[in-house]
C-alpha cells in the first residue's frame, strides 16, 4: 500500500504538489480495491513577527532579531527573524492550493514572536493568537482545526498558569468555532481539552507547558491544574468506550535530541506522563508535538523494552534561529495519512520552503521535502516500524541516519555533520522516552563507540 503511493508519488515529485495522493485510488492491477486513506495537516511555531519588514538598516529589520543585523532578509523571512505575515500566509496557500483532501488540522502553538518579555503583554499576545485564528478560519472556513497553547502563547511567556486567565479565554472564545462546549470548558479553566474528530477517534489537547522547565508556576506541584488525573480519566473511558485517541501538545515528553540528558518537561513530569502513555498505549495511536522546531521521531517503548507509541514532533513555520546557532530549519508544514477503518498511521508527508530560494525569486515554492516510508523504505508509522528503523538508524555509519539528520533542519543545510557524540544523544532521545532507559542508552552507545573506534579506526 504504502510502496505503491509513494511510488506513484514520487512520479509526480516534478509537479509543486503530489495531486490526488491520499485519495483512493484506481485499483492498479490489484484485486482488491486500494482502501481510502484518511489525512489531516499539522502546522506548528508560526511566530508571526508583525514588524518584519525589508529596510537598509538591517537592524531594524524585525524586533525578533534582538539588535542584530537580520542575516540575508527577502520578503519570506531570515534566519535571524521570526515569520514575516507572508511566508506564514504563503504556508496556508500551499495547503490550501495542494489539492489534498484532509479532514481536519492540527495546529500545536507559538503563535507569537521570539522577543524580551517588555515587549509584549497579555494584549499583545493574545492579538497575535486572534490574529493567527482569524487568518485560519477566513481561508479554511470548512476546516476542523484542533489547536493546542504554546509556551510563547502566554505573557510573561513561559509562566501558564493552573486556573482561569485572561489568555485561556480569550482562546476558548477565537477557538470556539471548532470546538464542543465540554472542550472550551476545560480549556477555558486550565488551557487543555479533549474532543472526538469522529465516532470512535479522540484528540486530546494537552497543556504540557505546564510541565516545561521555565514554568515557575508550577514548581513542586505534583499535578498541574489536574491535568494528570484528567488525563487518565479521558483515556480510561476512551479504553473502556473502544475509543482511539490521537495526542497532541506542544511542548513534547522525552528528551531533548541535541543535549545530554535534558527533558523538554522537568523529569518529574516526563516519568508521569511516560508511565501513563505506557499503560494506555493500546488507546493512543499516535503523538504530534512542536516546540523544537526540528523535524524528529521518537518510539515509545513499554518496560520490557517492545515499541508501544509513536510520537512525531513537526518542524516550525519559522525558522529564526539564535544568532550563535549554526543550524536552523526550513519552513515546514506536514500531512498524516492514517487508516479510516482503525485510525493507525500509515505515512507522513513533509513539506517545506527553500527560504533561500524563495527570496531570491521573491516567489514561495513550497515542496515536497520527503514521503516517510518512502524514504526511509518501512511499512508504516507504527511502533514497530519506527523501532527497526531507529536501530538501523543506530547501527555505524547509516546513510539512513544521515538522511534523517538532514531533515532534521529541513533541509536547511546538507554538509551538516553529526558526529560521534551528537548520534549517540541523537539516537538515545528517539529511542527513550524515560531516565532509567535513556541513562543507560547513553552509556551502552559510549561504551559500544569507543570499542568500535579500537578495532575499525
Ligand atoms: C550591522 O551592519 C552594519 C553595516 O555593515 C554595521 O555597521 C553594524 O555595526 C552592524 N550592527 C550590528 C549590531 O552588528
Ligand atoms: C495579521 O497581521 C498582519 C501583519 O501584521 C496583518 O497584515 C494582517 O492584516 C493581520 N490579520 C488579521 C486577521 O488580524
Ligand atoms: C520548591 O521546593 C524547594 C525544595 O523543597 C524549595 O526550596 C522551593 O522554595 C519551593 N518553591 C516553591 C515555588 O514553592
Ligand atoms: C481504568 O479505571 C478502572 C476503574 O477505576 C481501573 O480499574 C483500571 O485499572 C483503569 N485502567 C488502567 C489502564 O489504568
Ligand atoms: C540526568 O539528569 C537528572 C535530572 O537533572 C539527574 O538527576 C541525573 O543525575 C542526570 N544523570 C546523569 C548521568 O548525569
Ligand atoms: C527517574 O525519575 C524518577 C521520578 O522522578 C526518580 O525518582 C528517579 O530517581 C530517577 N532515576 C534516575 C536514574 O535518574
Ligand atoms: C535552496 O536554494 C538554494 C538557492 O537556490 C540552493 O543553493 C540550495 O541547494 C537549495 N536547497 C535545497 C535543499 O534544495
Ligand atoms: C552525558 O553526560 C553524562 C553525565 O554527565 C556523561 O557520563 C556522558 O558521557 C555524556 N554523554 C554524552 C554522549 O555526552
Ligand atoms: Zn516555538
Ligand atoms: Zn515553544
Amino acid at each position: 500500500m504504502a510502496l505503491l503511493r509513494t511510488l506513484v508519488c514520487s512520479l509526480l515529485a516534478a509537479w509543486p504538489v503530489c495531486p490526488g495522493l491520499g485519495l483512493p485510488l484506481a485499483p492498479a492491477g490489484r484485486h482488491n480495491p486500494a482502501p481510502a486513506v484518511g489525512q489531516f495537516w499539522h502546522v506548528t511555531d508560526l511566530h508571526l513577527d508583525p514588524t518584519y519588514h525589508l529596510t537598509d538598516d538591517r537592524t531594524k529589520v524585525c524586533s525578533s532579531s534582538k539588535g542584530a543585523n537580520a542575516s540575508n532578509p527577502g520578503p519570506y523571512g531570515d534566519v535571524l527573524c521570526d515569520s514575516p505575515y507572508k511566508l506564514i500566509l504563503s504556508a496556508f496557500d500551499f495547503i490550501e492550493k495542494s489539492g489534498q483532501e484532509a479532514s481536519f488540522m492540527i495546529w500545536t502553538g507559538d503563535s507569537p514572536p521570539h522577543v524580551p518579555v517588555s515587549e509584549l503583554s497579555t494584549d499583545t499576545v493574545i492579538n497575535v493568537i486572534a490574529n493567527m485564528t482569524i487568518t485560519i478560519q477566513s481561508l479554511f472556513p470548512d476546516l476542523q482545526v484542533f489547536p493546542a497553547l504554546g509556551n510563547h502563547d502566554y505573557w510573561p511567556q513561559d509562566q501558564l498558569p493552573i486556573a482561569t486567565s485572561k489568555v485561556y479565554d480569550a482562546v476558548a472564545n477565537l477557538w470556539g468555532p471548532w470546538l464542543d462546549e465540554e472542550a472550551t470548558l476545560t480549556l477555558r479553566k486550565g488551557g487543555f481539552y479533549t474532543q472526538k474528530v469522529t465516532n470512535n477517534l479522540r484528540i486530546i489537547s494537552l497543556n504540557t507547558n505546564l510541565y516545561y522547565s521555565p514554568n515557575v508556576v508550577t514548581l513542586n506541584k505534583t499535578d498541574p491544574a489536574n491535568q494528570f488525573e484528567w488525563l487518565e480519566n479521558t483515556l480510561n473511558n476512551s479504553q473502556k468506550n473502544r475509543e482511539k485517541v490521537y495526542i497532541i501538545a506542544h511542548v513534547p515528553v522525552g528528551y531533548l535530541p541535541y543535549s545530554n540528558n535534558t527533558t523538554a518537561i522537568r523529569e518529574y513530569y516526563n516519568e508521569k506522563l511516560v508511565d501513563i502513555f505506557r499503560r494506555y498505549s493500546d488507546v493512543i495511536l499516535g503523538q504530534f508535538y512542536g516546540h523544537t522546531h526540528r523535524d524528529s521521531i521518537m518510539i515509545l517503548s513499554d518496560e520490557k523494552g517492545r515499541p508501544v507509541n509513536s510520537l512525531f514532533v513537526a518542524p516550525a513555520v519559522t525558522p529564526v534561529k539564535n544568532i550563535l546557532a549554526k543550524q536552523t530549519n526550513n519552513p515546514g508544514i506536514r500531512l498524516f495519512q492514517y487508516d479510516p477503518h482503525d485510525y493507525k498511521l500509515l505515512d507522513m508527508l513533509q513539506y517545506y520552503l527553500n527560504l533561500t530560494e524563495a527570496n531570491l525569486k521573491e516567489e514561495s515554492n513550497w515542496k515536497l521535502e520527503y514521503i516517510l516510508t518512502h524514504a526511509y523504505d518501512i511499512e508504516d508509522l507504527h511502533p514497530t516500524s519506527l523501532y527497526g528503523l531507529a536501530k538501523e538508524f543506530a547501527s555505524l555509519h547509516s546513510k539512513q541516519f544521515v538522511k534523517y539528520y538532514n531533515y532534521f533542519f529541513v533541509s536547511y543545510d546538507s554538509s551538516a555533520i553529526c558526529d560521534r557524540k551528537c548520534k549517540a544523544l541523537q539516537i538515545c532521545a528517539i529511542m527513550n522516552l524515560d531516565n532509567i532507559s535513556y541513562a543507560d542508552c547513553i552509556k551502552q552507545y559510549y561504551i559500544k563507540h569507543k570499542f568500535v573506534r579500537f578495532f575499525t579506526d
